[in-house]
């Protein structure tokens, strides 16, 4: 039997202007634009290899070595659509070309941190996905025309297609060809930052980002200001400080961002929490650091969870370290409440390995 096979890994992002709310759900079009760091991949990263071969007579999946019925996964479902219809495309166009779109579809892929933490495990899972199939089916594409499978599959996945610093572009259209990822800066561009992720909590988060944006939509004033009147400008004042490397606005405007995200989640009805008393605390603790005279040394995020990502110049890491050793000094032996550390240098595209026969 003839398999091919591939096998690739994709780093988590973390935004820094914050993705929440859907115009369009099947298409996953936002009603915002969004940017995000994407991190090493040494550190949090998906693994996926992919096999396909004619004697295979469904697709399957298995996600950190459990199978999930894809039929029941639309998203999964568009997604291996999509990558085919281009291959078929592909093979209509070109009869010499072997039929692999006819083929089935074996995928197994695992995180190397906690799924549904709040640790974008969605986002590097399907860009890892996606990246795969394109390169077992040999689809030529850019990255920014695979960010568009990848967002069929999870929104923030489409800026794990590219590393360094990655803007999602809402778009205009109905039906999304406008609605990519597209890189900012690439990861060679800041080399002195870095970032610090503190898992609070690796426990499965209660709301789903996908139901939670929904809420947030249908039900927050805030949020609709925050749509119109802050996001746009946000962007343009982000891009502008990551190419000039400044870092205090930079800072600002991510952490500004955070508050702001977790402001409408408050302001959903019924409200939903992610940040939890430990996320507050590592707040006041950066905060405090903020206001020493030597000004603002670190920045705070936090997504649709309670684990803090802080990003910070790489001098000032080893003092965090110790800062954050400091203040949560029991967090480690506590289970619920597990203190991890990993710097990150930032950055990152998809690898692939192991193309075989
Ligand atoms: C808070 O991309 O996980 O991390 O598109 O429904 O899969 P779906 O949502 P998802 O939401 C991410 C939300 C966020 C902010 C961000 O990454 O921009």
């Amino acid at each position: 039997m003839t398999i091919r096979q591939v096998t690739c890994t994709a780093p988590v992002n973390i935004a820094v202007v914050k993705y929440w709310g859907k115009r369009d759900s099947d298409l996953i079009l936002p009603t915002n634009s969004s940017l995000s760091v994407t991190l090493s991949q040494d550190d949090l990263h998906s693994r996926t290899t992919i096999s396909i071969a004619s004697q295979f007579t469904s697709d399957r999946m298995w996600l950190n070595g459990i199978e999930c019925p894809i039929p029941t996964n639309q998203r999964l479902v568009n997604c291996l659509a999509g990558a085919r219809q281009q291959r078929q495309d592909m093979e209509s166009r070109n009869p010499r070309l072997p039929k692999w779109s006819t083929w089935g579809i074996h995928i197994a892929s695992e995180n190397n941190f906690p799924t549904a933490a709040g640790l974008a495990s969605s986002a590097s899972g399907y860009a890892c996905l996606v990246f795969t199939l394109a390169q077992v089916l040999e689809l030529p594409l850019t990255p920014s025309e695979l960010s568009r499978y990848a967002r069929l599959g999870s929104g923030s996945a489409c800026r794990s297609i590219m590393g360094g610093f990655v803007g999602w572009e809402m778009g205009q259209r109905a039906d999304g060809a406008d609605s990519l990822a597209y890189q900012v800066a690439p990861e060679t561009h800041w080399p002195d930052l870095e970032a610090l992720i503190l898992v609070v909590s690796d426990a499965k988060k209660g709301t789903s980002s996908t139901s939670g944006m929904q809420t947030t939509v249908n039900t927050s004033d805030l949020t609709q200001h925050r749509f119109a009147n802050v996001v746009p400008e946000r962007m343009r004042q982000m891009e502008a400080a990551i190419q000039a490397k400044d870092f205090p606005t930079f800072a600002e405007l991510t952490m500004r961002d955070s508050n702001q995200f977790h402001a409408t989640c408050l302001d959903t009805y019924p409200p939903i929490f992610y940040m939890n008393d430990t996320s507050r605390a590592v707040v006041n603790v950066i905060t405090a650091i903020n206001r020493l005279d030597a000004g603002i040394q670190a920045a705070y995020t936090f997504d649709a969870g309670p684990n803090a990502v802080i990003y910070a110049p790489k001098a000032h890491m080893p003092r965090l370290l110790l800062l954050m050793a400091y203040f949560f000094p029991g967090a480690a032996s506590s289970a619920d409440q597990t203190f991890e550390y990993f710097t990150n240098p930032y950055n990152a595209v998809p690898k692939g390995a192991a193309l075989g026969k």
